[in-house]
């Protein structure tokens, strides 16, 4: 039998105060419960590397070594390399983006520009917006420089441009240290910013001169719609973070930032400091494995792996989910939110979902603020179909023996009524 072992941190009052806002992913944390081998994950948004032919990167990482080992073992360039950097500009000019070499920055997966972007950009206290509820490890890279973090709610159209533009009339110009948007399909509402609400976030940013950090880590995954430009697209101010995780595989650990060049010049430095270059191994493999085009196949096949998902995600829910529960219709991407009567805590209810055997985040880790505890995060990238219909039907049975317990203590006169539920649009 196993002892608890009782870690005490005899360092705790010597870290940083900076640490103190930074709270542990709630995924991360949720990965060791989600290891049981029955259990069924929603909670990750892991691409499904297992479409990716192995066959392929084992060429491209032997030809990196055999064609190029010795700048492939060296240190390189801390912007990248440029032949990488080249990819990337065909990537980007394919989505409507013209760029060269000279304009991108390589970095270790968009997560570590998000983190050199916040090092450069934020002192303690200053304000700087976000959609609410917002990507996890965009706040944890933020939160770590201790920023004000103003949210700007969202509705099926995307960030509200209208309270935005009310939060500017607020804090006035130059209120801000930066914006952050994830326009295509959101992690974790899977909502995207329609084109009318591009402009008009284009505008205001540019009214109240304050930088606006666009994340597009899914945009390339689109199940239906047309394509919608990218900011940068529409203005070439803007800060625009891509990577390889979700068209390749994330294991490389690459991505990519485009800015203007007095900000890749400050953001260089943070890189050198941080690590002074990335792998040059793991960029001269993609530059093999995007040299064969069987790439866009291999999207191909990706993206129609998770449509597929996603639609037996969304039957499920409209099949088995309470009548109280709202959700968004993503058109691409890994997530759908899942909105619940204010009264329920899906947080509280988690672990109950992890005994039946399916996992999921709670709302409230997308907001700074502990907002959220009656949503949650779906993940549909990940399970087979045959498991996001199981899991779907056991998380509601979940959700229905809560919503009972409710109705019953509605119905003793212990609790306000349940409020009707609203028509299921
Ligand atoms: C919105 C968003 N930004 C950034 C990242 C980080 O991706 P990367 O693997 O490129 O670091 C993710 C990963 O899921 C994400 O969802």
């Amino acid at each position: 039998m196993g002892t608890a072992r009782v870690v005490f941190d005899k360092w705790s009052d010597r870290y940083a105060v900076r640490m103190a806002d930074v709270r542990s992913s709630a995924v991360r944390d949720l990965f060791a419960a989600a290891t049981r081998e029955d259990m069924i994950s929603f909670s990750g948004g892991m691409p499904e590397v297992a479409r990716v032919p192995i066959e392929s990167v084992v060429n491209a990482a032997s030809s990196a070594l055999r064609g190029s080992g010795r700048e492939a073992l060296q240190y390189g360039a801390s912007e990248g390399r440029v032949q990488i950097r080249a990819v990337v500009s065909e990537l980007m000019a394919e989505v409507g983006v013209r760029l060269k070499p000279e304009d991108i920055v390589v970095t270790a997966g968009a997560q570590q520009a998000l983190d050199l972007l916040a090092k450069i950009f934020i002192d303690p206290g200053d304000t700087i917006i976000t959609e609410g509820p917002t990507y996890l490890g965009a706040l944890q890279a933020f939160s770590a420089y201790r920023p004000s973090i103003t949210c700007i709610p969202m509705d099926e159209d995307g960030m509200r441009t209208d309270v935005l533009a009310e939060v500017l009339g607020r804090i006035g110009p130059r209120g801000a240290k930066f914006i952050y948007t994830i326009p295509n399909f959101q992690n974790p509402t899977g909502v995207t910013l329609t084109p009318a609400r591009r402009r008009e976030l284009l505008d205001l940013a540019c009214r109240y001169d304050i930088p606006v950090i666009e994340d597009d880590p899914y945009g390339r995954l689109r199940f239906e719609g047309g394509h919608c430009l990218p900011l940068r697209a529409l203005d070439d101010e803007v800060i625009h973070l891509g990577t390889f995780s979700k068209i390749f595989a994330p294991g490389l650990r690459l991505g990519w930032v485009t800015a203007p060049h007095p900000v890749l010049a400050k953001l260089l430095l943070a890189k050198q400091a941080a690590d002074l270059c990335g792998s040059a191994y793991a960029q001269i493999t993609a530059e093999r494995y995007f040299s064969d085009p069987k790439w866009r196949k291999v999207l191909q096949d990706l993206t129609r792996t998770y449509a597929e998902r996603r639609d037996t995600m969304l039957e499920a829910l409209a099949e088995h989910f309470p009548p109280e529960a709202r959700w968004t219709a993503p058109e691409g991407g890994f997530f759908v939110w899942v909105e619940m009567p204010s009264f329920l805590d899906l947080k509280s209810i988690l672990a109950e979902a992890v005994e039946r055997g399916v996992t999921y985040v709670p709302g409230d880790a997308f907001f700074p603020d502990g907002r959220g505890r009656n949503c949650m995060r779906l993940g549909f990238c990940y399970a087979q179909p045959e498991k996001i219909r199981e899991g779907i039907a056991r998380l509601a049975e979940v959700l229905e023996d809560r919503l009972e317990l409710y109705r019953a203590f509605a119905d003793a006169g212990a609790l306000p009524n349940v409020p009707p539920a609203p028509e299921r649009g």
